[in-house]
């Protein structure tokens, strides 16, 4: 089933598995304009179905990491447009995964010096990598968020749909809203960090409220099946707390972007077991309410591993993340049951092209093995 192609009215897609979202800060924190290196990274890995990029800031005060490129003006979006027609170029698929931080960020990764949005005044207890004094890379807690206004909400909804227009522009094939892992809209939806009394905290309608402002004004951008909205039940990262009750919660949200018509759902299980569990009730309880195509990810390294969940029906696109960063001919070696490279912890971050874009193919691996 994995190699299999899926289609939607508005898109078609090779294969079943998606590249995993991943920040790989390669850009330069001054402009944020995708360069040559970014260009190459993923023209190489265009086999995959559809890639969905590092998440991108939609806005100066969106970024919550140094170097990330980002998509707020139009020097970034012909940057975009370059691994855009790298990828079709080589028969691939990309959408643009846009993000807003949130509490998640330092000033001194914003221009103007401004703090990080919050939903509340409480920081995230969580290390970011913010400019030293020579420009390279320095580690720094997370700065003390100051709470949007509901005009500053407004704001942010603006600064979403303008990003996805100039992704549109760009030659995205679509976008994925990053509502998970901790960051903005995420923290929106936490009930142990969201106390606003206004219309966007209290009840879970309330606090999914930005999450569909944006879902909506990105649509009316788009088109509703071009969208992703990622989502992460369960997770604790970036200092998140347990939802108190995740079998309403995200069976809502689910039912809520069915309605709209929205084209994937895409679900990171960041301890990768419940997802490979066919016992557990949260992808029935998504199946049963999202009609979409369901993305699952999480722990994914095998086609045997893959094909299980797509055959009880519980996804329909398998996203696949760090095996991706060291194996650029991911598929190629999936389909052929190869062994894959192991990826570098440490090149994560790093800048530069040294585990980035010099993981060697199968072919030209054993090559070297063999000299
Ligand atoms: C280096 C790195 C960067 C990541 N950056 C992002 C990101 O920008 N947006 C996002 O939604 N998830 C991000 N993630 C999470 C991945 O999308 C994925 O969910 C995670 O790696 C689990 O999948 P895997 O087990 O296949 O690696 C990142 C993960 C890694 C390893």
């Amino acid at each position: 089933m994995l190699f299999e192609s899926y289609a939607n009215s508005s898109l078609q897609l090779a294969n079943r598995i998606a590249m995993a979202p991943m920040t790989r800060c390669r850009a330069d924190h001054k402009d944020a304009v995708p360069n040559d290196m970014i260009v190459e990274y993923y023209r190489q890995r265009a086999a995959a179905g559809l890639i969905i990029s590092e998440g991108v800031p939609v806005s100066d005060r969106a970024r919550g990491y140094i170097n990330t490129p980002a998509l707020w003006n139009e020097a970034q979006a012909a940057g975009w447009q370059r691994v855009t027609a790298a990828v079709h170029a080589a028969g691939g698929r990309i959408f643009a995964q846009l993000w807003h931080c949130g509490r998640v960020a330092h000033a001194a990764l914003h221009a103007d010096g401004s703090a990080p949005a919050g939903v509340s005044l409480k920081p995230a207890a969580t290390q970011t990598m913010i400019p030293g004094a020579d420009g390279k890379p320095v580690p720094a807690p997370c700065g003390q968020p100051e709470i949007l206004s509901l005009q500053e909400i407004r704001g942010v909804v603006a600064e979403f749909a303008h990003a996805a227009r100039l992704a549109m522009q760009a030659g995205f094939d679509g976008v994925e809203i990053h509502g998970a892992n901790g960051y903005l809209l995420d923290q929106f939806r936490c009930p142990a960090l969201n106390r606003r009394n206004d219309a966007y905290g209290g009840a879970l309608a309330n606090r999914y409220r930005l999450l569909l402002e944006v879902v909506d004004a990105v649509a009316a951008e788009t088109g509703p099946e071009r969208i992703a909205v990622r989502q992460s039940p369960y997770g604790l990262g970036n200092d998140m707390v347990a939802d108190p009750e995740p079998l309403v919660t995200y069976p809502w949200l689910a039912r809520e972007l069915n309605r709209r018509g929205i084209g994937f759902l895409h679900i990171y299980c960041q301890t990768a077991d419940w997802i490979h569990d066919a016992g557990h009730s949260m992808m029935p309880a998504l199946r049963d309410t999202f009609h979409g195509a369901l993305i699952a990810c999480g722990g994914f390294k095998t086609a045997a591993s893959c094909n299980a969940i797509l055959q009880r029906g519980q996804a329909d696109l398998i996203a696949i993340g760090k095996p991706f960063i060291s194996n650029p001919d991911l598929i190629e070696r999936l389909r052929r049951g190869a062994p894959l490279a192991k990826w570098d912890t440490a090149s994560f971050y790093a800048g530069g092209e040294r585990g980035y874009t010099d993981y060697p193919a199968l072919e030209e691996e054993l090559a070297l093995a063999t000299r």
